[in-house]
């Protein structure tokens, strides 16, 4: 009997991660990920729209959200990573190539040594499958998932020692991958990405954050910083899809600057469990915003 109840319970934590993992197929871990949030942000979407533009893509969560509740004719989704938008159109196109390449990554021992092979190599190799399996291991299996390029443009994140890193998430890559289809993926800086929405398109923006504090870093995704200059320019192509009758939504910290940048549009206030100090081993709760129009 005993050993029934147990049985029972395994199913039933196995049954949970499945149905998590299809509510939420996010396939990496990203600086500033969404996941979290994504309930609070049910409240915040618009009711109608016609088509979806997410402009900072990273993990894609919220696009995966969207996808699932409101089914829109067409989605387009762009980043300035090359390597996440490559291996997104990847998970959407060739998934069960995808697949047995993260498995061979898995079945290898994760210490150092392979991870820095892998590394090496992932610096070196041009675009394609295998490059996505490498993208994908090296962000379960480095320090905190982060994605960082040195100036030469190469990723340099070291190790991150976990025990059991998730390298192979079959359920979330194929419901990913079912997701993303009728998607456009492209490289593009935000500026570019935006001139192609419409009246009544549905505009999500997650740029990086601008800094809590002067010393904060929350910007090094790329060699390209986005610090003031980047967030005032951000506010203007805002207004230009304001006026072209686009439904805007937009993240971001909750700063003085920002709450300046945004007067006259809607804002709201969202709490979101993050590292709140700089090695990112503290983590607490603080406020964000999200800017709406409306
Ligand atoms: C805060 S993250 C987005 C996180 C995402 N919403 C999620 O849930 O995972 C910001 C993203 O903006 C991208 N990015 C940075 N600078 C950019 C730029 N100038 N234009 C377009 N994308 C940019 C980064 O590569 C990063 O993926």
């Amino acid at each position: 009997m005993r050993k029934r109840n147990k049985m029972n319970s395994t199913l039933q934590q196995y049954l949970v991660t499945e149905k998590q993992q299809i509510e939420n197929p996010t396939f990496v871990k990203w600086a500033g990920g969404k996941t979290q949030l994504l309930e609070q942000f049910s409240e915040l979407y618009p009711q109608k729209f016609n088509r979806f533009f997410e402009i900072f893509l990273g993990s894609g969560a919220v696009f995966f959200n969207i996808k699932q509740k409101f089914s829109p004719s067409q989605s387009f989704l762009f980043d300035i990573n090359e390597d996440l938008i490559n291996t997104f159109k990847l998970v959407r196109d060739h998934v069960e190539e995808l697949i047995p390449l993260l498995r061979e990554h898995r079945d290898k021992d994760n210490n150092r040594e392979y991870f820095n092979k892998q590394r090496e190599q992932f610096n070196t190799m041009k675009s394609g499958l295998e490059k996505a399996a490498i993208f994908i291991y090296l962000n379960k299996t480095c320090f905190n998932g982060l994605y960082r390029v040195n100036s030469e443009g190469k990723f340099n994140v070291p190790f991150g020692k976990y025990k059991k890193p998730a390298i192979l998430q079959e359920t979330k890559l194929r419901m990913a991958s079912k997701l993303l289809q009728n998607s456009e993926l492209l490289v593009a800086n935000f500026a570019e990405a935006m001139k192609r929405a419409k009246e009544n398109d549905f505009v999500y923006m997650d740029p990086p954050y601008f800094p809590l504090t002067k010393t904060a870093s929350f910007t090094s995704y790329q060699k390209d910083s986005f610090l003031e200059e980047e967030q005032r320019q951000l506010v203007k192509e805002f207004q230009q899809l304001d006026k072209r009758g686009c439904l805007l939504m937009l993240s971001n910290s909750d700063t003085q600057f920002i709450r300046e940048l945004y007067e006259g549009y809607k804002i709201h206030t969202v709490k979101a469990r993050r590292a709140i100090n700089r090695i990112g081993t503290k983590r607490g709760k603080i406020n964000e915003i999200v800017i709406t129009n409306y």
